[in-house]
């Protein structure tokens, strides 16, 4: 049947009907099942008879993605290499992979957590509010995505209603931040909010980890509170302040 309607419209419209509590799809004429006929493919019997029961290939979805990973040996190849991964149903729900944005090769690398709405539509990382606020927070600091900052996040793929990631998708995804953080070659990290915590730190508790030094990847790690929790929690920016000094007095003192 010809909608009319172009696939982002379709797509905003079977969303709006999911954060509605719609749980199935249904024609709007009611449909006898037992009535209509059986058009099921069967078995030739030959065949049947003779084919070796076939035992379902297991993928182990992690030790791919750490094969592939480490078989990238560019950014480039590493993004291709995301593309190409099938295993983490979240692809299927995003528009495209939001692999990073700023300036590779970076002193100054900055880990969020997974793409929002817009992020998903442009392609890049912290391109909404949340990443205007980043950006004037980071200018105050004299650093800029265009120029000295280079900027990922934890999942490629925006989770559906933007719920928090699933520590499943998290294991599945780190080898492709760990090569990711190993082939842009930072000096320091700089984790937002507690789902980098967790990924990069294995810790959780931002309001106590942050501003603290931590290592991890082989680097200096500091979490801070994510810009997304500074939009709603103003009265935070204070501490958020003091982070981004302590992260400008360490790139003072090992410049
Ligand atoms: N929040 C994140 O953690 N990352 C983005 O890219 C956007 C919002």
């Amino acid at each position: 049947m010809e909608s009319g309607l172009d696939y982002y419209s379709a797509r905003a419209l079977l969303e709006w009907q999911i954060e509605l509590g719609a749980t199935e799809a249904i024609g709007d004429a009611p449909v006898d099942r037992y009535a209509l006929p059986d058009t099921s493919p069967k078995p030739k019997k030959a065949e049947a008879a003779t084919a070796a029961p076939t035992k379902p290939k297991a993928v182990d979805p992690v030790a791919t993605a750490l094969s592939v990973a480490q078989a990238a040996s560019s950014l480039d190849q590493l993004r291709s290499a995301m593309e190409a991964f099938e295993q983490c149903e979240l692809k299927r729900g995003a528009r495209q992979l939001v692999f990073a944005d700023g300036t590779p090769g970076a002193r100054v690398m900055i880990i969020g957590e997974a793409p929002g709405r817009e992020e998903d539509r442009e392609g890049k990382p912290f391109v909404g509010r949340a990443g205007q606020l980043l950006d004037r927070m980071l200018a105050a600091i004299d650093l800029d995505r265009r120029e000295n900052v280079y900027i990922t996040n934890v999942l490629p793929w925006r989770p559906p209603q933007n719920r928090d990631p699933k520590p499943e998708e998290i294991g599945m995804m780190k080898p492709f931040l760990e090569r990711h953080v190993a082939l842009a070659k930072p000096e320091v990290l700089v984790v937002m909010g507690n789902i980098s915590c967790q990924a990069v730190l294995g810790k959780r508790g931002i309001t106590r980890l942050r501003g603290n030094w931590d290592q991890a990847m082989d680097l200096p790690v500091i979490p801070m509170f994510h810009p997304a929790y500074l939009l709603r929690q103003p009265q935070m920016k204070r501490q958020a302040w003091a982070d981004l000094l302590e992260l400008k007095a360490r790139l003072r003192g090992a410049s």
